[in-house]
């Protein structure tokens, strides 16, 4: 049994079916990700896991819990917290403000903190939140504005966020899009360092092979919504199936 077992999820779009019969265990405290061209479907299926799209059909459980049906903010308490494929932080709030985002949740009506109530536990919020961005390497920068940072720090600060609610399972899609290589390698470090200093499963939606094959224990190919291969890295290399669903993709595996 996987931390999450997702079990015969579809999600069609109108005329078009994103994803087919998808099945899929991810194993407590492995990194493991999700390949597969474009449009195979991968953002639907992480969207699905998180709250953000109710899937059609199947069952999706995080440590024996069905995460369907529950908002975002509940399942973040589920103990499951992602990076978007779009950066989702407010540009004109600094650092240490998006930090304190994730510990505010709607209730009784009203915005209040999760689990923070007094001034004493505030304190103790902002001295995690202050760790959590040194953890990433972004401490001195906790007064900038975000809209002024590098898109490498931008992906620290959203993994920096997700980390401040002690996630047992952070979800990433695509958190090197579009990033120049020596941010690409420093965010490979860093998750390498997450995963070492941490109790944590982590599953990456990657296109870069480089970092998928840095960092993944187990990778699950999608092609047009379904899983068509899983397995180890090195039996991924070269699997001729993952060779046809690249085709016309510009990386090689
Ligand atoms: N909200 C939506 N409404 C209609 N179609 C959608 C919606 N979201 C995704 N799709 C379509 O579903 C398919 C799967 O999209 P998805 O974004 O999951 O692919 P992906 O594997 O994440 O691709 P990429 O590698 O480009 O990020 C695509 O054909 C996409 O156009
Ligand atoms: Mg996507």
């Amino acid at each position: 049994m996987g931390i999450l077992e997702v079990k015969g999820v579809g999600k069609r779009f109108g005329g078009l079916q994103a994803l087919g019969n998808v099945n899929l265990s991810i194993h407590e405290n492995t990194v493991h990700a999700i390949i597969g061209p474009n449009g195979a479907g991968k953002s639907t299926l992480l969207n699905c896991l998180v709250g953000k799209l109710m899937p059609d059909t199947g069952s999706v459980m995080f440590d024996g819990q069905s995460v369907l049906g529950r908002k975002p903010h509940e399942i973040n308490q589920m103990g499951i917290s992602r990076v978007f494929q779009t950066p989702e932080i407010f540009g004109d709030l600094t650092v240490m403000e998006n930090m304190m985002i994730p510990c505010f949740a709607k209730r009784d009506g009203a915005f209040r903190m999760h689990a923070f109530e007094s001034m004493a536990q505030e304190g103790d919020l902002i001295a995690k939140a202050e760790k959590m961005l040194s953890d990433v390497g972004m401490l001195e920068k906790r007064e900038m504005v975000a809209s002024s940072m590098s898109r490498g720090d931008k992906r620290r600060l959203e993994i920096a966020m997700c980390l401040v609610q002690e996630p047992k399972l952070l979800l990433l899609d695509e958190p090197t899009a579009g990033m120049a290589r020596a941010d690409t390698n420093n965010t490979i470090d860093l998750l390498k360092q997450i995963k070492a200093e941490r109790d944590i499963t982590i599953a990456i939606i990657e296109h870069d092979m480089h970092v998928v094959f840095s960092l993944a224990d187990r990778i699950t190919v999608l092609a047009q919504g379904t899983p068509l291969v899983e397995d180890t890295p090195d039996n991924i290399k070269g699997h001729p199936k993952v060779k046809e669903a690249y085709l016309g993709e510009t990386q090689q595996v």
